[in-house]
């Protein structure tokens, strides 16, 4: 979704029923990464944020092929379920779900930290940006959406995220328990307004 679309919404949407638009939020996405990380970007379609991150060293998995083919080129495109990876165990350094988890039915996401976790090596690390996600009430809007900027080392990415909002309520504490059920430890989580941003370890043997 261009900055043009992204504008359209964040005003369409206040007016909106069906709608619920949330504050434009900012996200920095610091380059964590080594030059020798091989990276597995969960849900990299769309914008492909990591990919353009990081390019080559990416390996960025969708379960849409049209979502991979309009991401930028640079990292190997495989079109796979999250919920069950086609890689070995231990393949990656680094994992990354960036506004990946939201579009996962909550009732998946353990499912998708477990294979996250079977696909890491001992020490690597599953970077998590996200939204928090409330419980809708009874008179909740359809979808949820969120309007981010995106500010990476030296470029700007603006788009908007929506899911439905029934079955995806999401918060940090909510991800960070399931990891733990999977065997991750919670290196670091912050939360900044509506966004979070939550490493996760697969600790070294
Ligand atoms: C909008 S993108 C997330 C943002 C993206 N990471 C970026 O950098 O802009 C979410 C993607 O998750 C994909 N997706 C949803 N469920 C999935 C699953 N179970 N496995 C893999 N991809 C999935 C959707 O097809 C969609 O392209």
């Amino acid at each position: 979704m261009n900055a043009l679309v992204w504008r359209v919404m964040s005003v369409v949407g206040r007016f909106g029923k069906k709608l619920h638009l949330i504050a434009p939020q900012t996200v920095h996405v610091e380059d964590v990464f080594r030059d020798d990380d091989l990276i597995l970007d969960l849900g990299g379609g769309g914008e492909g944020v990591i990919g353009r991150l990081r390019g080559r060293q990416v390996v960025s998995v969708d379960i849409r092929k049209d979502e991979l083919d309009d991401a930028a080129p640079g990292p190997i495109k495989v079109v796979a379920d999250a919920r069950n990876l086609p890689f070995p165990d231990r393949s990656f350094e680094a994992a990354t779900a960036f506004f990946f988890l939201m579009y996962v039915a909550a009732a998946d996401r353990p499912a998708v930290l477990q294979e996250a976790y079977r696909v890491l090596v001992p020490g690597g690390s599953l970077h998590v940006w996200d939204v928090a996600i409330p419980a809708p009430g009874a008179r909740a809007a359809k979808t949820f959406a969120v309007p981010v900027c995106t500010r990476l080392p030296g470029r700007t990415i603006r788009t908007a995220y929506g899911v439905p909002w029934k079955g995806h309520e999401m918060s940090a504490d909510g991800i960070a328990h399931f990891a733990r059920d999977a065997g991750f430890t919670v290196a670091a989580a912050t939360q900044s307004d509506r966004t979070f941003h939550v490493v996760l370890t697969r600790p070294a043997e």
